[in-house]
């Protein structure tokens, strides 16, 4: 595995692999998430690459960024292990140097969700996906549906701006008790970590509903609202369209149940798919 420090130098180890390239886009504090993403792109392609980095353009909060998992060498040890070609361990100096003056902004597919909660977060991760996009030119990239969000703006971006890239949405990967793998997790403590895992019991006991013939938004959304309970405050629950992440109004065919909720400090995303 050839790991990268810079730009320099990346695109002639990207020339030395053949065949298609995939690509997995990271911010580090790898899990087995991650790694299904890894080992799609890998399975899929003649050459596989990762980049990690922590973003700072996408955090609308300083101490949030500052608070960002640091776990390189084991990532590293995961990545290598996983079959990874090439990694591009990020440096903010080198990808945003001086003068750097360019930002990516979408509107519409933004609005709402995590763009209406947190400010400027879309413009940062566009900014650097399309960045990204540039140093790698991957004929595929792997995004999770945990941020589904995420995935229907780089969908939008890709597509507005005619990158040749095929994005390959890959599910969610949960622990045992439901709870979706994240790396926000590891900041619960042990009763917040024993509540999380009502989030995901919620959109079940919501998309139970569904199967049962429930095509009112309003009740799928109460269902998860109870589930949650009051020291498990939900940010927003709603259905969204899976390509273009508009509200899914009744009756409701299709779409997937979104929910953002706090415990303590931590904020926790999750959705399920109505079909
Ligand atoms: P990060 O949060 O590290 O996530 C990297 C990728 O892993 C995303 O596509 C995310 O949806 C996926 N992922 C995270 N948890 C997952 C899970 N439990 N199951 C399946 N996939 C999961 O998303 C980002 O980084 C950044 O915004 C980035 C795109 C790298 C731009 O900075």
């Amino acid at each position: 595995m050839i790991v990268m420090r810079s730009q320099e130098g990346l695109r002639r180890a990207l020339a030395d692999l053949s065949g298609t390239l995939g690509f997995v886009p990271t911010m580090g504090a790898l899990h087995e998430g991650h790694l299904s993403l890894v080992t799609r792109a890998r399975s899929e392609n003649g050459g596989c690459a990762v980049s990690l980095f922590v973003n700072p353009l996408q955090f609308d909060d300083a101490a949030d960024y500052e608070a960002y998992p640091d776990t390189e060498a084991a990532d590293l040890g995961l990545l290598e292990a996983a079959g990874v070609d090439v990694v591009l361990v990020g440096n903010k100096d080198d990808l945003y140097p001086p003068g750097f003056a360019t930002r990516v902004d979408l509107t519409g597919v933004t609005d709402g969700g995590e763009g209406g909660q947190r400010p400027g977060h879309f413009q940062g991760v566009c900014t650097v996906v399309a960045k990204l996009f540039g140093l790698f030119w991957p004929q595929r990239a792997y995004f999770g549906w945990k941020d589904m969000q995420q995935l229907c703006v780089i969908r939008r971006l890709v597509k507005d701006l005619s990158m040749p890239i095929e994005l390959v949405p890959c599910e969610i990967v949960r622990e045992a008790d439901g709870l979706a793998l994240s790396s926000r997790n590891r900041r619960l403590d042990a009763s917040e970590r024993a509540a999380a895992p009502r989030l995901y019991r919620g959109l079940c006991a919501a998309r139970e509903l569904w199967h049962g013939g429930e095509r009112a938004a309003a009740a799928l959304v109460q269902r998860v609202f109870e589930e949650l309970g009051e020291n498990f405050p939900g940010d927003y629950v709603e259905v969204r369209d899976t390509t273009d992440y508009a509200l899914v109004h009744d009756p409701v065919e299709h779409g997937r149940i979104v929910a953002a909720a706090r415990l303590g400090a931590t904020r926790l995303l999750d959705n399920v798919s109505l079909s």
